[in-house]
């Protein structure tokens, strides 16, 4: 794992930025995974702006987000869908035909995680899948107890997260109970994982997934265990961390994926 601290979500931001941005300048075909969140929202915005100020090509990269609701249109303003193509897919030249969000109005939603899970492989696999990680400890909707070889499928919403939810819906009955999610092994098998993190409410998080033991229970821990995971902080993100001081330092050649 290379640890990178940083002063403030700004930096966060900043420094995604630079290594998504290497790794489509290496690889123009890149096959990229994206999350959602308030987290990578600095991150889209600055790719945007290496698009449109400094001509950055996103004409060749494949996409697989993380995540998508059940039950949400594509058109839903708290659909997954809603918000790749708002704050991101709109302000760069991506090919639509290379973008994949889980369907959450799928007939067969097992029949489309099979196919979700073909996709990737059949694309080549992800190059660089980007993480936010919840105060819990979750990734993309991988809750605690989730399967840490699980693939995507669906899982049942946590009472707090459909609870946190409720606000964002005018009819409490559209407030999805469920979401399709990639899976803790599904993310694992990116050739490199960036998890992003800022602020204090995810410092007990960062702790237990960078110190503490692999578990379940906390599924980002499980990104201890993968051959090239970028992790990029703030320093309220990291304020609990016992080793801080081993963090943060990094070779210049390491610098980018
Ligand atoms: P956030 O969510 O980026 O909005 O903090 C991250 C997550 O819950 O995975």
């Amino acid at each position: 794992m290379l640890v990178e601290i940083v002063s403030d979500y700004e930096a966060m931001s900043e420094r995604a930025a630079e290594i998504v941005t290497h790794q489509i300048r290496k690889k123009p075909d890149s096959v990229i995974g994206f999350a959602t969140g308030s987290t990578p929202l600095g991150l889209y915005q600055r790719l945007a702006q290496n698009h449109q100020a400094r001509g950055l090509d996103f004409s060749k990269i494949t996409t697989f987000n993380l995540d998508e609701y059940v039950g949400l249109p594509p058109s839903h303003n708290q659909s997954y869908h809603y918000f790749m193509w708002t704050n991101l897919f709109d302000h760069i030249n991506v090919d639509p035909s290379k973008v994949h969000i889980p369907q959450g109005m799928a007939d067969d939603i097992d029949d489309f995680c099979q196919w979700y899970e073909r996709r990737i492989e059949q694309a080549g696999g992800l190059d660089l899948q980007i993480l936010g990680i919840g105060a819990n400890g979750h990734i993309a909707f991988n809750e605690p107890g989730s399967s840490l070889g699980s693939r995507t499928r669906i899982k049942t919403l946590t009472e707090e997260t459909t609870q946190n939810n409720a606000r964002f819906f005018d009819d409490p009955d559209e407030v999805p109970r469920y979401a399709i999610t990639m899976g803790v092994g599904t993310i694992m098998a990116a050739k490199t994982v960036l998890l992003l993190s800022s602020g204090e409410s995810k410092a007990n998080a960062i702790r237990a997934t960078l110190e503490g033991p692999i578990t379940a229970m906390v599924p980002a821990t499980i990104v201890q265990l993968h051959q090239r995971a970028y992790v990029i902080i703030d320093e309220a993100a990291a304020s609990k961390l016992e080793y801080r001081h081993h963090h943060g330092i990094i070779e210049p050649k390491q610098q980018n994926p």
